[in-house]
């Protein structure tokens, strides 16, 4: 699936079964992988703040559960109901742990579809 429109509804989906009850935000992630497998993710909230999971790594943890080790990521879409904004940094690094630097990442901006590349998003990626 290389139609981001098409990626972002499969997001815009996934968004509505979030559970965000305390920050209201929900967020739906949708990301296609090397192997050609289409896999989504919402964000879970929790009582302890911090045990939070974002979409894009619900969706990216899914992907390697499903293929394994080997899962690389093709590109990857993510939406707010009813806001918009680009991944936030920690999602950009995990991101990038399975991406190419030229992967595509979807976002919303002024009501539009962007398209940024993940070394637009996160240049000077943490590497062990
Ligand atoms: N959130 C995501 O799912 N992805 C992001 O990139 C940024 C933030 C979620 C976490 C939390 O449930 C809510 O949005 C508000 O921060």
């Amino acid at each position: 699936m290389t139609d981001f429109t098409e990626l972002m509804q499969r997001a815009r989906e996934a968004a509505a079964k979030a559970y965000a009850p305390y920050s209201k935000f929900q967020v739906g992630c949708a990301l296609v992988t090397q192997a050609g497998g289409v896999f989504t993710g919402c964000n879970v909230e929790n009582a302890s703040y911090g045990l939070t999971i974002c979409a894009e790594r619900n969706a990216i943890f899914h992907a390697v559960a499903t293929e394994g080790p080997q899962m690389r990521l093709a590109s990857l879409a993510v939406i707010a109901l009813g806001h918009e904004f680009p991944p936030c940094g920690a999602c950009r690094q995990v991101i990038a742990e399975f991406a190419a630097p030229d992967a595509p990442v979807c976002f919303l901006q002024n009501g539009l579809l962007v398209t940024q590349t993940l070394a637009e998003l996160l240049p000077s990626t943490f590497q062990l």
